[in-house]
């Protein structure tokens, strides 16, 4: 059954409509054809072909061995099929380490693999690239928080943005990449408070993961929401799946929680 209402593309502009009209956004990963189908018939706005397919499609422990010709193809197996929902393209480790590098990576997503917008992982260190690729016409993602592709100089998967500098630091760079031509922001494992702060400081959709329920939409990995996590779960996702029979129905279970605002709630959370 086809719930959703959608026909046409959605494009950037939406989303911040959506901000402004506070009507949530409901985004998850995809990397195949099938699933992308099944997410765009249950009414989901925005796809990430992210670089989490080192780890839940490749079987690698982190997402650093993920390469741009990776995200490409799946990309490819997502667009091909995609008619309505926001795609983003993830760029992969060490390939947006400058401004020229992170153009032509960024182009090879759009081009080749039909993305809508890049996600990048960073903070001010980023400043240097994401005014080059917006001005460009590229409009860019920026990953706040847990950074996966810092995993090993983070010394882990840690909620950030606990103490007071490193809270203060965190809006400001949410700020200025925002001035600096992001158009939208995800963070990752952040307190809820700081989140909400965040999300009230720009005007730019921001799309939590273990940020709380103040963000502008709410992201999932596809398989934490549809029962096929292999391992622990992560704190923060919700099992989507319980007793149903089917994946499209936990995928229509997250999009109205998210709509609604039951998802997240206080268990999936930080302080
Ligand atoms: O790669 C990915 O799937 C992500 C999510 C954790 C948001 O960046």
């Amino acid at each position: 059954m086809n719930l959703s209402t959608q026909t046409k593309r959605l494009a950037i502009t939406d989303l911040r409509a959506m901000k402004r009209e506070g009507r949530k956004i409901a985004c998850m990963t995809a990397y195949d054809a099938t699933f992308t189908v099944l997410q765009e018939e249950a009414g989901m706005d925005v796809i990430l072909v992210g670089d989490s397919l080192g780890m839940v499609v490749q079987g690698h422990d982190s997402t650093l061995p993920v390469t741009v010709d990776d995200v490409v193809y799946h990309l490819k197996s997502v667009s091909r099929v995609s008619r309505c929902a926001f795609i983003i393209g993830d760029m992969p480790f060490m390939s947006y380490a400058n401004p020229q590098q992170a153009i032509e990576n960024a182009a090879r997503l759009m081009q080749e693999g039909g993305a809508h917008m890049v996600k990048l992982e960073g903070s001010e260190t980023q400043l240097s690239v994401v005014p080059e690729l917006s001005q460009r016409g590229i409009p860019v993602c920026a990953h706040l928080g847990l950074q996966p592709q810092a995993v090993h100089k983070m010394g882990g998967y840690r909620v950030q943005g606990r103490d007071e500098s490193s809270a203060t630091g965190m809006l400001r760079d949410a700020r200025a990449l925002a001035e600096h031509g992001a158009d939208m922001l995800l963070l990752e494992c952040v307190p809820a408070e700081l989140a909400k702060s965040i999300s009230g400081a720009v005007e730019i959709p921001v799309i939590g993961i273990g940020a709380g329920g103040s963000c502008d939409g709410q992201i999932l990995v596809l398989q934490d929401a549809i029962g096929l996590t292999v391992g622990r779960m992560p704190r923060f996702a919700r099992d989507f799946s319980e007793q149903q029979q089917h994946p499209a129905q936990a995928i229509r279970a997250y999009i109205k929680a998210v709509k609604d605002g039951s998802f997240p709630a206080d268990e999936h959370c930080f302080t």
